[in-house]
């Protein structure tokens, strides 16, 4: 079946970012330009997709009102003349009916915010993406996950990434059956294991493809680690069930935006790949280096 949804949870209270995200949600923090959930809904679009989902909370409208029209604003940039910015806030908008937001009373977690899609998204496979793991370089890694789901069928994909062995009680981990250096089945996935207790070091970053069967998988009495309802634990399940999980090795570096150290180097990552702001960026960075 043809992926054609994705879902975006954005309903999480950013605290490791406070007090910047007090206010603001930490997807509308920017890196270059755009917010985080921008470039995640631009990957999403070249991979295709036409439906996107949105599970917000309370304090997250400004979301809603990006991917709106403003109706104020590009008219003053009509009547200025300034023709390159109102483009730029026209293709930031999604088309009528193709945006759909939906509300996570309670931030219990990425498996709740998930399962509170379940009557939107129906009987098919979606894609998930998280907002803030962005990912620089490589074609869009969400198109990298739906070209293994079109080699492999039916099953739950994630993409993973080699991590440091003290790093992996922050990931979901693989507990892997094989490995052709792409492709990593999984026999288990376990979330936020003690290093001693990690069956592999080879980590879950915010890119999914997921089986329907994921709604039912869920289990919202079920509180995992963190006292959240953890979507990892619904995987397990299914790969008894018989639906294999592949964790998918993607091009593209990761940065993790829901840090105050990845989001800064999400933002040089992002400066050094763009023309405009390049030697700017090496200028300054020599200049620092010389104030040391
Ligand atoms: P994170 O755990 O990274 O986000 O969840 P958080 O909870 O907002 O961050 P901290 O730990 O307090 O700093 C990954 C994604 O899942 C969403 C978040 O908004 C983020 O985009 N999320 C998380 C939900 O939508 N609902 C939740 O209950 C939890």
């Amino acid at each position: 079946m043809r992926i054609r949804t994705a879902v975006f949870p954005v309903a999480g209270l950013g605290t490791r970012f406070l007090p910047a995200t007090k206010a603001i949600p930490k997807e509308m923090l920017t890196v270059g330009d755009k917010p985080l959930i921008q470039h995640a809904v631009e990957e999403a679009k070249a991979a295709g997709i036409e439906r996107f989902i949105f599970i917000t909370s309370q304090g997250k409208t400004a979301i809603e009102d990006h991917f709106d029209s403003n109706p104020l604003l590009e008219r003053t940039l009509a009547e200025r003349g300034n023709t390159k910015e109102l483009e730029k806030v026209k293709s930031s908008q999604l088309s009528p009916g193709d945006a759909i937001f939906i509300r996570q009373q309670q931030p219990l977690g990425l498996g709740h915010a998930v399962w509170c899609t379940r009557h939107l998204v129906g009987n098919e496979p979606f894609a998930l993406l998280l907002a803030d793991d962005m990912i620089i370089g490589g074609a869009p890694c969400t198109a990298q996950m739906i070209s293994a789901y079109e080699k492999l069928g039916r099953g739950n994909y994630t993409a993973v990434m080699d991590v440091e062995p003290l790093h992996v009680s922050r990931y979901g981990i693989l507990d892997i059956e094989s490995d052709d250096g792409w492709i990593v089945k999984a026999k288990h996935v376990i979330e936020k294991p003690a290093p001693h207790r990690s069956p592999s070091c080879t980590a879950i970053v915010g890119r999914y493809i997921l089986d329907p069967m994921t709604f039912e998988s869920i289990n919202i009495h079920n509180l995992g680690i963190c006292k959240e309802i953890q979507l990892t634990d619904a995987f397990y399940p299914m790969i008894q069930a018989g639906i294999p999980f592949y964790g998918v090795r993607f091009a593209g570096q990761r940065y993790d935006c829901g840090t105050k150290e990845g989001w800064l180097e999400a933002n040089i990552a992002n400066a050094f790949e763009r023309n405009d702001l390049r030697e700017k960026l090496l200028t300054t960075l020599k200049n620092l280096k010389i104030r040391e």
